[in-house]
């Protein structure tokens, strides 16, 4: 008897081992591509690598290495000429620490994405970038389309996305071979259903969804909402979280889509949202009907730097990407608290 050999597409994941690099990978495999994941670990833990075995069976390619090393990133390259995709997730992405430390931020997330370009620049490269819902700062008009007005940032972690986003546009109208999406992506939480993997934040959480969870579990003795006299339903702001596993699968369909469009159409952002906003309160709330724990929070001042609302549009997501977000809010909460609770009984080293 004889057997089909089928090809997979090999897809390079800088940053695989990160929060939605780690998810997104599981997609992948499940969806019958080939992964080879680079990530120097200065956001996550090696460890992630055996939890991605335990959930798919497989071991995808990890090297370990700093993507702002030109010259690694080159050799990287020519040893691997049977990439067809590459999915960048590798960034730095503190907002308050970009506002410490620009040079940093600065330096790590347009470094690594010029060297990426440069090396892979003659080859057929079917591009996947992070954004984020960042780049439209307050917007106008809501629910806020891709078409609205790039704003200017309140950090350099923002300003880096805008950049990324101007330098991936300019590079790929002169590389016809090199067809771009970039997914704006707001607000990711949760984790995986297996429980077996999630956000990892480093220290103090500063997104809400990871501060709730440490919050219930004892690791933090207070919540603050960060302000309730915003004009929106309740006064806390509004944001359109979307869970990690929709997210994931955002990529895959930007993958299909990159395959199948014409090389004039190369370069297209794209809102990854659920299209629906939620308060602060309303998480918190949620939070507690779905888990059945009693959060310690209380009011405090507005942060600075935060915008009152954003939610997201995403016809254009659905239309091209044949993609929609399908997990709801409590599947958000439930999930990230799953984490929480197996990071409890199984420290990750
Ligand atoms: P993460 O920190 O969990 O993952 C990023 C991974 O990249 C980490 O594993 C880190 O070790 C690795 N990395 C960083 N710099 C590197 C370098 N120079 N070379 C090699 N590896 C490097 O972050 P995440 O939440 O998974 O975010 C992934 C991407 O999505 C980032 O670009 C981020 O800016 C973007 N994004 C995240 C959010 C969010 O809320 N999590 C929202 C919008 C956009
Ligand atoms: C959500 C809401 C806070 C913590 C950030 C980045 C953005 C993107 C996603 C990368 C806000 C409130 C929070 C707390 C609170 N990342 N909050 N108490 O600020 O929408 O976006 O992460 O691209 O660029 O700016 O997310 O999770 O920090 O906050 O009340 O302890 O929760 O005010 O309204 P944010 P977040």
């Amino acid at each position: 008897m004889s057997t089909i050999h089928q090809h997979k597409p090999k897809i390079l994941v800088t940053g695989g081992l990160g929060y939605i690099g780690s998810h997104t990978v599981i997609e992948l495999l499940n969806n019958d591509y080939e992964v080879v994941i680079v990530d120097n670990l200065s956001n996550s833990q090696e460890s992630i690598a055996d939890q991605l075995m335990k959930i798919t069976g497989q071991n995808p390619e990890c090297y370990c290495f700093d993507l702002c090393d030109e010259e690694l990133v080159n050799e990287f390259a020519k040893s691997q000429p049977d990439i067809a995709g590459i999915i960048h997730f590798a960034a730095y992405k503190a907002v308050g620490e970009s506002v410490e430390q620009p040079l940093k931020y600065y330096k790590n997330n347009i470094q690594s994405l010029l060297n990426l370009l440069q090396a892979f620049s003659n080859r057929a490269i079917n591009f996947v970038f992070s954004s984020s819902c960042t780049v439209y700062g307050q917007p106008d008009e809501l629910p806020v389309t891709e078409l609205a007005p790039i704003k200017k940032t309140e950090s350099p972690y923002g300003n880096t996305k805008q950049i990324a986003e101007s330098i991936l546009a300019d590079f790929a109208r002169v590389n016809l071979n090199f067809r771009v999406a970039v997914l704006r992506y707001f607000n990711p939480v949760g984790a995986h259903p297996s429980a077996l993997i999630g956000e990892l934040p480093i220290g103090i959480p500063q997104n809400l969804v990871p501060f709730i969870t440490q919050t219930a579990i004892g690791k933090r003795t207070q919540l603050t909402v960060y302000g309730n006299d915003y004009p929106t339903l309740d006064g806390s702001c509004v944001r359109d979280y979307i869970h990690v596993v929709d997210l994931a699968q955002a990529h895959v369909a930007a993958l299909r889509y990159l395959r199948r469009i014409d090389n004039d159409q190369s370069f297209e952002a794209f809102n990854i949202g659920t299209g629906k906003g939620t308060t602060v309160l309303q998480m918190i709330n949620t939070f507690e009907a779905v888990t059945g724990q009693k959060l310690n929070y209380t009011i405090g001042n507005r942060r600075e730097g935060d915008i009152a609302q954003i939610w997201a549009d995403v016809t254009f997501a659905q239309e091209k990407l044949s993609w929609n977000a399908s997990l709801t809010l409590e599947e958000m909460l439930q999930s990230a608290w799953n984490w929480e609770l197996y990071l409890q009984q199984h420290p990750l080293k």
